[in-house]
């Protein structure tokens, strides 16, 4: 069974920048979830995977830098959580490379992660930013 993964207003966390990378990270994991549904081959996904991978870790970085720049107090906590969030990404795509869990589980995964960050982290990041916008 597929899952819808579009973009939510309850996703927005009100900052410009933060909020287009989350929509080109939500699209490339509809990417996944699109291959997955149709059966693509799996050297095709593993490249889409590793599309996800590189942008995750792009856009922490990005998030990463906002954070500094914005003297945000939170950030050793949220810079731990983009790290051990990594860590789990890896973990899933290789348990899928060696054929451990199929696609679909590393979607379900990455759609509630990146649901359950940007709902409650990045948004707890937005609301600090309301009174210190670069
Ligand atoms: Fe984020």
């Amino acid at each position: 069974m597929a899952i819808d993964i579009r973009w939510d207003k309850r996703f927005e966390v009100g900052h410009l920048r933060i909020d287009h990378e989350h929509q080109v990270f939500l699209d490339l994991i509809r990417s996944v979830s699109l291959a997955s549904e149709a059966e693509e081959p799996k050297a095709w996904c593993m490249r889409l995977l590793n599309e996800v991978r590189k942008y995750a870790d792009f856009h922490f970085f990005s998030e990463e830098n906002i954070m500094l720049r914005n003297g945000y107090p939170d950030y050793p906590e949220h810079q731990q959580k983009h790290t051990e969030l990594l860590t789990l990404l890896d973990d899933r795509i290789h348990a899928y490379a060696i054929d451990r869990i199929n696609l679909e589980a590393v979607v379900v995964f990455m759609f509630d992660w990146f649901a359950m960050h940007t709902t409650k982290l990045d948004k707890k990041f937005g609301k600090y930013l309301d009174g210190h916008n670069e």
